[in-house]
This record gives C-alpha cells, structure tokens and sequence, in this order.
C-alpha cells in the first residue's frame, strides 16, 4: 500500500520505495504539507509545524483568538488566494461577486489503485508491473462552491509522484480562472539550489544552477510552445549536490504551450515551488458545473545526486509516457535533407542522395521542408501539403516507391500548425490564422499559426496529414513548429474568452496529434520546433524522439546534450552527424568526433552524402555498425555524464551501462588541449565494482573497481576536437 490516511494524526502518507511524502489536515481543515525526502517509518509529524504569533500575519476568521495560526507562514500542500499568503499562489480566481478569493478546506478524499488519467491531455500511465495507487483530496471554497481536487498518483517502485489539479464550479456563477497550478510544494527551509535548463535557438538546455535567494524566481515561456529558452523542467537540491551525492527533487511538467515553474523564498526563509500553465494570458471562464484539468506535474526525489535523479526520469519516460509502437524498438538511422539540399532539390537529386546512403548503412531517407505547395524558401507554401509537381515530378508516392525500391525507408517533414499568407489555403481560409481583428499582425519566419483552438481547423488539419499519409508508403514524420506565438485572438470566441486561446491551441494540438496518431501508430514521429524549441514530456507521450536542436555542431551539442540528459533519456533525442565547416557555428570537427557525439542519441546524418569521399563514407559505414551493435546499452541502458562541459575545460565524457552492469559504452571528446599536457584519467561509474571487464582493443581485464577508482588514462595523443570510446564487456566476477 502506498497510500495511507491515518486518522489520529489527520495526515496522508504517500510512499514510494525510497521516499516518503506527507500532508496533514489542520485543526481548521486546510492541508499543510508535513515532508518530501528520505523514506521515513513516522506518521505523526506535527512537532514540524511551530505556530507563532507574528505581526503583520492575518488569522483566519476560522481561527478566532488564535493568533498562531496563520496561512501566511504554514506549508500549505495547495495555498489558498485572498486569505492572508502573501506568497505566489497556487490559484487565483475571480468569483462571481468580483471577489478573488478561494480558501480551500479538505472536504474529502478517496484512495484507488491505478493511475488517474487526464482528458484531452498527455500524462503517464501505469505499466503492467507498475504498483499504482492514486489519492484525491477535494479542496472546498464553500462561499463560492468552488472545488480544487488534488490528485496524486505513485509510482512505489520507480520512486515517483505524479500530480494534477482539476478545478470545479460547484457554484451558482461564472468564476475566471486566472491561475491554476498543478503543483504547489512548500520546503520548511529554503537552503538549497535551483537548477534549470535554459537557453535559446541554436543553444537550448544549458545548465544553470543558482542559490535559492529571498524573492519570487521564475522559469515559464510565454511562446505557446514549451520554448528553446527554459526547459518546463526545474530541480531543487542540496548546496553541496553533485552527480553522485546530494537530495535532489526534480519537477518536470507534462505540457507543451505556456508554462511558468516559480521558486519563492519568502520572508521566514521557507521555500514554495508551483509548477504550472503560466498565468501570462491565461484566464478561463468556468461556468457552474463546468471543469478545468491542470496538466501533469511528475515528482522524483533521490537522495543520489543528479545522476539518481535523471535515472528515475529515464526510466519513468522511457517506459510510462510513449505510446508509439517505437518507444520500445530500435530506431532507424537516417539520413535527411535539410542541410544537404535546404530548398534547392529535385527528385533526381534527392535519389542521388540517397543512392549514396544506402552504402553508408542508413535505414531511412529523410525529405525535409520545400517538398510541397509553392515553397522554395521560407516566405511561402506553409498549409498546402501536396507535393510540388516541379521538384518532386514522380509525385511522392512515386518519389517514395522509388525510395523503397533502394532499400531505404522513407519520411517526410511537414509544419501542420503554420500557415504561409502566400498559400492556397490561406487564400480560402484568411480567418484560420491567430490574429486580432482590426490589428496588424506579427510575423515569425514570415509565417502566421493556425489558430487550433478552433475544432474546424483542426479537423482539416486531421484530415489534411491523413490525406497525406495515405497517399504514399510513409514510415517517418518530423512534426515541426517554426515560430512563436504572438497576436493571440480566435476570431471564434467571445471578448470574454480570449484568455483561453493558448491553452485551447494546446488542446486543439493533442487532439490532431492524438487522432493522426491513432490512425497510424506504425508511423515514427519526431517533433521539431526549430529544433528543440518544444522538447517536453507532452510532445514524448506521441512522438518517441525530437530534433535535439538546430545546431549539429559536435561542440556545442555537448553542451546541448548534457542539458537535455538531465530530464530525457538518450533515446528520446535525434543528433545528426553534419559537414563541417558547421553551417550554424562555422566550426570544424573530425567525422569520427561527430560520429560519437550523435550516438549520444537516435542517431542520423543530416548531409550530402554525394560529396563525401570514399574514405569518408566507409567512417560512416563503420559508425552505423558500431552504433547498431551498440544501440541497446546506448538507448536501454543507464546513463552517466562523467564530466560537466561547464566544468571540465579539456573534455565531455559520457557512459551508458546496461541496466545488468554486463555491457558498457564510454564516449569522450577532447575541448581543449594545452601543450605537454598533464596526463589525465577518466574514472567510469555505475560498473560492477566485483566483476572484471575487458575493454575492446586492449590487453588485460580490469576490475570495475579499478575502473571506477582509478579510471582509464586518456591517451595525450588526442587533439582538440578529437574523441574516443571504449567498449566494456564484464567476463565475470
Ligand atoms: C526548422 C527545423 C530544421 C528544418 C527547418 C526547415 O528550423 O528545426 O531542422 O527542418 O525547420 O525549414
């Protein structure tokens, strides 16, 4: 049983295998958070919550000469709004009245096994050897009638806590909804860092660790996607956590459009996260009776740095939250036309490539944008998804036989949410596009968005792809998303509800995704948004990989990758081996180096493999066969970042353990070089520290322990750029 109400003490206990979660009801019915850490055998933990009179801290009426009470210092597991916290809250409402209150008191509960699922939105769900048990707590506002019901989903044996907020209107009026939290956890100290993964187009996901100071810091996006610039992703640890040691609690948002994740350290040195649809232009109407569904918050508490941490993630993700077919096989290697050709192609010159490919061991070719409508840049064509007679003069379906007919399998990249002013369909459709009457509209790439929160729209966009995905033998989608959102207003919803567009656009989206998915769940799916512009655990729940990021240089994408290990696993990232001189940075990096940064996921080129040198394509011949051969301790296996591309000028060194320890893959490349260089040692982790190994290629075996304390020396030879792996295999104890 992992969840427990204990009636003497009035408190819940949720646990996991190693951790323990605990919330009690107050003596005037609010809910206040008690504990989230280390497994622990109490149940009565009220000597946490020391009440004091404080100036300046209002009691509530409920409370009545009891100056001690107050909810502006209380953990509250959910805050209450207009009752006297002044911290961020979990809610803000509009009653009917006018009033902007809501003081939610526990008026009920229920335990079930299983996990709560959500409509309309993505979540993860219980796996058939998953020991599922799911808590709702109702949360009452009597005057208002309305309802806040909490709900919370644990995962005993894979360490997690899944939760959502669902609002209701139980009352007799309208009440706006301005901010609804699926979230809220208050820290009874606020010692502790905070790192998140920020960063921009071309440099997504990088590092960023800062102490928790006094004040309210928040990471969201206002975009309409999850966005390149923060990650809805946050991690709350010790001072002194590192890879290998430290509590660390993780807080990873299930959601693709707006989202804000808020750190407040208020003024008694307490710490309140909230995790959330970011409020910015946010506000709904609920009428009585009508419901509002929080999206997912998934919880990971490990006591074992930031390496335990990104297990727990990787595991949860990679067997919870995909429902492709594809979640669990390998993926194909492919090779895709982007950076081969951009728009200049015809089909003739697209077969060469991929003639030249099929000697390289790619699996499936990849027909990047320009394929369709009048686009041969970007100022065109968005919305007319038929082929371009002119390029593509066999028709897809022909230019795809032919493909097969190579051997390869075929895929194609598509942008179903814009839509370009110079386009048949926008000529027929001027008013699908997100744009306020009587304004001028904004543009992005020379583009405008689809307005999805309109179920017409989406319905032609279902079936516009099914269209398209029944007219030729079509394995592959990259689902792309070019611009961010601006001059949001739905020419379909009264002035009243335009505060619901971008999260009825994020509906609108799962809906397409999820019916076009249902019709052909054999298709890969990748998502895209100008690279990894939307790489979330809602876009994973239907496409098992994204495009990593825009740029392919191997340097920069150390740092990329490293971001994005944190929360996804290697499997759910696509990294392609480019040309160099990179086209986004200019820099130049040997082939081999490429090779391993790429296998640092679902690994693919991204080039004209006709301009490549016989010597060049059998490197790549030997990278896909070493990849393949490696492909399921790489995708399936544990994963270890060795060294920090922050820290570490010289090198980045990653492993991937298989999870029975028997198999290892040890990559590295070299940042830096000085001259008449220290000699320096890597020291690999997560091995059998009882077992020998045998390193492939070299003579002798190796205990792990020896391995894991002393390390490998890293050969001086290697130059600036250059990389390195090495091969393990345990030949027993
Ligand atoms: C985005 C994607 C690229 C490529 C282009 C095509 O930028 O991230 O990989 O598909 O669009 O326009």
């Amino acid at each position: 049983m992992s969840i427990r109400y204990n009636t003497g003490s009035r408190t819940f206990i949720l646990e996991t295998r190693d951790s323990s979660y605990l919330m009690k009801i107050s003596r005037y019915g609010n809910l206040l958070h008690l504990y989230y850490g280390d497994r622990i055998p109490d149940t009565d933990l009220d000597y946490l919550i020391q009440n004091q009179d404080r100036g300046f801290s209002p009691n509530p009426n409920e409370a009545g000469n009891d100056r001690a009470f107050s909810l502006d210092f209380l953990a509250q597991e959910f805050s209450t709004e207009g009752k006297g916290d002044y911290r961020t809250p979990s809610i803000s409402v509009v009653n009917g009245d006018g009033s902007r209150i809501f003081s939610g008191k526990v008026d009920g509960y229920t335990i079930y096994k299983g996990k709560y699922s959500l409509e309309g939105m993505p979540s993860l769900r219980a796996g058939a050897k998953d020991s599922v048990e799911t808590l709702e707590i109702s949360l009452r506002d009597t005057e208002s009638g309305a309802e806040a019901v909490l709900c919370y989903s644990v995962f005993e044996e894979k360490n997690i806590i899944t939760r959502t907020t669902r609002f209701v209107n139980g009352g007799s009026a309208d009440i706006r909804l301005t901010k609804l939290m699926s979230a809220t956890v208050d820290y009874h100290v606020s010692d502790y860092d905070l790192v998140y993964f920020a960063g921009r187009h071309l440099m997504e996901r990088e590092f960023t660790r800062i102490p928790v100071s006094r004040g309210l810091h928040s990471i969201g996006s206002s975009r309409g996607a999850s966005s390149h610039q923060y990650n809805p992703f946050l991690i709350v640890c010790e001072k002194r956590a590192d890879e290998d040691m430290g509590k660390c609690y993780g807080y990873s948002l299930v959601y693709s459009g707006n989202f804000i994740i808020e750190a407040e350290k208020d003024q008694f040195s307490r710490l309140r996260i909230n995790a959330g649809i970011n409020p910015r232009g946010f506000e709904f109407v609920i009428g009585p009776g009508e419901k509002f569904q929080a999206p997912e918050v998934v919880m990971a508490y490990s006591k074992h740095g930031f390496t335990g941490l990104s297990h727990l993630y990787h595991d949860v993700y990679r067997e919870n939250l995909c429902r492709s077919p594809y979640a669990k096989k390998a993926r194909p290697v492919l090779i895709n036309s982007w950076e081969a050709a951009y728009f200049d192609f015809d089909d003739e010159k697209l077969l060469d490539i991929a003639k030249d490919a099929v000697g390289m061991g790619v699996d499936l070719f990849v027909l990047d944008d320009g394929w369709f409508g009048k686009r041969d840049d970007d100022n065109s064509g968005l919305g007319d998804w038929t082929e371009n007679r002119k390029k593509i003069k066999c028709g897809l379906s022909g230019l795809s036989d032919r493909i097969h007919e190579l051997g390869l399998q075929f895929g194609i990249w598509i942008e179903p949410e814009m839509i370009s002013e110079d386009s048949d369909l926008y000529r027929a459709h001027p008013d699908w596009r997100l744009a306020a009457a009587g304004r001028p509209m904004s543009r992005g790439r020379n583009q405008l968005v689809l307005d999805l929160s309109r179920a017409d729209v989406c319905d032609y966009l279902i079936d516009s792809i099914n269209t398209l995905l029944n007219s030729a033998k079509i394995e592959y989608i990259k689902w792309d998303m070019n611009r961010s959102i601006s001059d949001v207003w739905s020419a379909l919803l009264p002035a009243e509800r335009e505060g619901e567009v971008f999260h009825r656009y994020v509906l609108g989206l799962y809906r397409v995704m999820d019916e076009v998915i249902l019709k052909h769940p054999e298709v890969l799916y990748c998502g895209c948004c100008g690279g990894g512009g939307r790489f979330d655990p809602a876009m994973l729940y239907y496409e098992p990989q994204i495009w990593c990021s825009d740029n392919s240089d191997a340097k920069a994408r150390l740092k990329i990758q490293y971001g994005t290990s944190f929360a996804y696993p290697v499997n759910t990232l696509e990294a392609h081996v480019s040309v160099c001189p990179n086209h986004q940075t200019g820099r130049t990096t040997p082939l081999a180096t490429r090779g391993i940064v790429a296998m640092d996921g679902i690994m693919g080129y991204e080039l004209d493999s006709r301009k490549l040198s016989k010597e060049e394509k059998a490197v790549c011949r030997d990278q896909i066969r070493f990849y393949k051969r490696n492909y399921k301790v790489i995708a399936e296996g544990d994963y270890y970042r060795l060294s920090s591309p922050y820290e570490n000028p010289y090198y980045t060194a990653w492993q991937h353990v298989s999870k029975d320890r028997k198999r290892s893959l040890v990559s590295l490349v070299m940042t830096d070089c000085e001259g008449n260089d220290a000699q320096r040692y890597l020291k690999l982790k997560g091995l059998d520290e009882n077992a020998f190994y045998r390193i492939e290629g070299w003579k002798g075996r190796y205990s792990g322990a020896l391995l894991m304390n002393a390390g490998i020396p890293i050969s001086a030879s290697l130059g600036e750029y250059e990389g390195v792996q090495f091969c393990l295999r345990k030949i027993g104890a």
